[in-house]
């Protein structure tokens, strides 16, 4: 079986990915520098897979140490590349820290995978964040890429850009870019879900963390978007089901035959649901009153964000399965166990 390498495979995605691969058979090895990930992270990953994973603590910015660690582990065939920060009020306000870690990790990766002279399987991590206020819904990979609204973003833009770059002038590279709608929930063993350091940015673990009283109240940013019910409309896809499309994109490129092999994928379910919604199913399936308030729009926001899978359907043979209320129970049973753990 196939080795795969997941760079930030103890963050929240790649956690998830590292699970779902380990239990398909595949070797894993993880690499993550620890800066906004814990090694408890670890501990749930082999439990629940009831494995002991290989781990590594590094930083891809550092040339040397990557090359090092791409020599030592000559026989992986395929890269899932997490490692990034994603914060994007803070890219706002420390743009270098981004460019700095999210290209030159890139690119010091694939300089190290491009010295093994051998055919490479590499995933790559994009966002939908990179079609900004689409023009057309739900949205196809033949969206416009928009100027980005934020340097993260614009790390994946250009990200994407390397990697097809790379592609046209080396034929060992075979690369597909993920581009990731909302991924929510966490792994029903609740032993991995999502760990935010400080005051969640996002909506779920916002609400989760309102409802166990860690928060005073949620504040839905904005109930003037011209949506069915006001709110903002987002493509909320459970992180288990995510981390199966890398699979499925694992297994498209082993079959991928012809060179300089690029292409993007949307991951989502396909539907849309309000800010509104997320809450009322969060009540339904929780039995309580969530605590919110409506405030004023958050900038960067756009009104609508869904996705066109067609593509990854019918082209990766990848669907998602999982519903709004197995995602927001899983997340909801995570934050439960984190908080009588004190993590
Ligand atoms: C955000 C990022 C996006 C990134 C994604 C990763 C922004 C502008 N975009 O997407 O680049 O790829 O996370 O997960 O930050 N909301 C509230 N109250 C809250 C938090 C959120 O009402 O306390 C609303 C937001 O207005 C939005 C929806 O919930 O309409 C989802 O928000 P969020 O989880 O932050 O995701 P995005 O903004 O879609």
């Amino acid at each position: 079986m196939s080795k795969i390498l997941v760079t930030g495979g103890l963050g929240y995605i790649g956690s998830h990915t590292v699970v779902e691969l380990v239990n398909k058979g595949y070797e894993v090895v993880i690499v993550d520098d620890l800066s906004n990930s814990s090694l408890c992270v670890l501990d749930g990953i082999n439990k629940t897979c009831n494995k002991s994973v290989k781990f590594e603590k590094l930083d891809l910015r550092n040339i040397k140490f990557t090359k090092d660690f791409i020599e030592n582990n000559k026989d992986i065939d395929g890269v899932i590349h997490f490692a990034a920060s994603k914060a994007v009020g803070e890219s706002i306000e420390n743009p270098l820290k981004y460019y700095s870690n999210n290209l030159f990790s890139l690119i010091n990766l694939s300089e190290a995978l491009k010295d093994l002279n051998k055919p490479i399987k590499f995933i790559f991590s994009s966002s939908a964040t990179v079609y900004g206020d689409p023009e057309i819904l739900p949205i196809t990979e033949n969206e416009s890429i928009k100027v980005a609204e934020s340097p993260y973003g614009n790390t994946k833009q250009i990200g994407e850009e390397i990697l097809y770059d790379l592609t046209q002038s080396n034929s060992d590279f075979k690369v597909i870019s993920l581009r990731y709608f909302n991924p929510i929930g966490a792994h029903i063993s609740a032993e991995i879900g999502e760990l935010p350091i400080g005051i969640p940015q996002n909506l779920v673990p916002f609400i989760t963390q309102t409802a166990i009283g860690k928060r005073k109240e949620l504040v839905v940013f904005g109930d003037d978007y011209p949506t069915k019910d006001g709110s903002c409309i987002r493509d909320f896809i459970h992180v288990v089901d995510l981390a199966n499309a890398h699979i499925k994109s694992l297994e498209y490129l082993n079959k991928i035959t012809k060179p300089n092999f690029y292409d993007t994928f949307n991951i989502g379910t396909g539907h849309g649901s309000s800010v509104f919604d997320l809450i009322n199913s969060f009540e339904i399936v929780t039995n309580q009153k969530l605590k919110y308030k409506v405030g004023k729009r958050r900038k960067g926001d756009v009104g609508e964000c869904y996705a066109n899978v067609n593509k990854a359907n019918k082209i990766l043979n990848w669907k998602s399965k999982l519903s709004i209320e197995d995602s927001l129970l899983s997340a909801w049973n995570w934050e439960k166990k984190i908080n009588n753990e004190k993590l």
